[in-house]
């Protein structure tokens, strides 16, 4: 087992058995490859295609996507998550279209000082788009190299981190670091994968540290498993005859700047009767011009570090409507053009028309 019969043996597998075909692959727009990059951050190769593709389609060079109303790329992006990404995406090429004329700046640091854009989705930029010899390391590749080289040194210390980034330096073929990066996380997505592996089809099971010593279930190792926590979320979609209310979310977390109804937030789930206590608009409000018609069974999304427990309670407001500080009222056949976290526009789409 030697680092170059890695690489060699991945490159030959590369040629003769890799068929994975994306639209940003082989790509060498700097643009392009940015785009498909940010979307997979968080995402799923199958999911963020289709958005990939809209996204080329709506601004198919970094001017585009720097002139366009925020709005307009928010909803694109709507369902995607991690809409941080979204955000530094929008600030990103922006100061691209401005600092830099436009034209993608081509060299490693240059490249990794952009918003947005980390050691990975800057070494990805750099071997797909200007054939700069800058090893990938992600989940993929850490899995990969953990199991061939047989390492059990958690992934998710510095100690870690700083030897996966070595190693996968090491084994970089400098000729030609684009194919080979996309090569080793292809090779982690349908051959090394994380559950069910193919290591009877697989071209490394010789060498394979892992695979010989009965580990491949065990590696990588993760020091802590991800603590977990639960947060509820209650959100009062308040019926008027001119609306609902809804604000822009201005809370600095996954959500700033999307739209959500009034929203209490919990650590612990509420009763019935501490749900109609919470009501935001309580103090504003006449109570006897308050109903609470309706109460959703909990809705949950699962996050990579938390998990969210949401419900709606539709309120009816009867008389004057008085102005709610913060929150627009927005007619109800409006609500789809505004972006909302996805646990919103999952409700919004399971329900019949909300009714006035
Ligand atoms: N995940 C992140 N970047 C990727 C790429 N270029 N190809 C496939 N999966 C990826």
């Amino acid at each position: 087992m030697k680092k170059a019969d890695f690489t060699k043996e991945l490159l030959r597998w590369n040629k003769k058995e890799n068929t994975r075909s994306m639209p940003w692959k082989g790509e060498k727009d700097p643009y392009r490859i940015w785009l498909s990059e940010i979307i997979l951050q968080q995402t799923r190769v199958e999911q963020g295609w289709a958005y990939y593709e809209r996204f080329i389609a709506a601004f198919p060079d970094v001017r585009s996507l720097a002139a366009a109303p925020e709005n307009k790329v928010f909803k694109l992006w709507e369902g995607l998550g991690y809409y941080n990404r979204c955000r530094n995406l929008i600030e990103t090429a922006r100061r691209i279209s401005g600092e830099y004329g436009g034209v993608f700046p081509a060299a490693y640091e240059d490249i990794r000082a952009l918003k947005g854009i980390g050691p990975y989705t800057a070494a990805a930029i750099a071997s797909f788009a200007f054939g700069l010899p800058h090893a990938v390391v992600d989940g993929n590749v850490e899995r990969v190299l953990s199991r061939y080289f047989g390492i059990s040194t958690p992934v998710d210390t510095a100690a870690g981190k700083a030897f996966y980034a070595s190693l996968a330096a090491a084994l970089l073929d400098r000729t030609a670091p684009g194919i080979y990066n996309q090569a080793i996380m292809d090779f982690g997505a349908l051959v090394c994968k994380p559950q069910q592996p193919l290591c009877q089809a697989c071209v490394q099971r010789k060498d394979c540290q892992a695979y010989l010593g009965q580990m491949v279930s065990s590696l990588p190792v993760k020091k802590k498993s991800l603590d977990r926590k639960t947060r509820w979320f209650y959100y009062y979609i308040v019926n008027t005859q001119a609306g609902v209310f809804i604000r822009q979310r201005q809370t600095r977390d996954i959500w700033q700047h999307l739209y959500e109804f009034p929203l209490v937030e919990n650590t612990q789930p509420l009763d019935p009767a501490q749900i109609r206590d919470a009501f935001p608009g309580r103090p504003l409000f006449a109570p006897n011009n308050i109903r609470i018609r309706e109460v959703s069974p909990p809705c949950k999304q699962q996050l990579t570090h938390q998990t969210i427990q949401g419900q709606f309670i539709h309120v009816e407001l009867k008389g004057p409507v008085a102005n709610w500080e913060g929150y627009q009222l927005v007619p109800r056949h409006q609500l789809g053009q505004y972006p909302f976290p996805r646990l919103i526009t999952s409700y919004l789409s399971s329900q019949a028309p909300l009714l006035p």
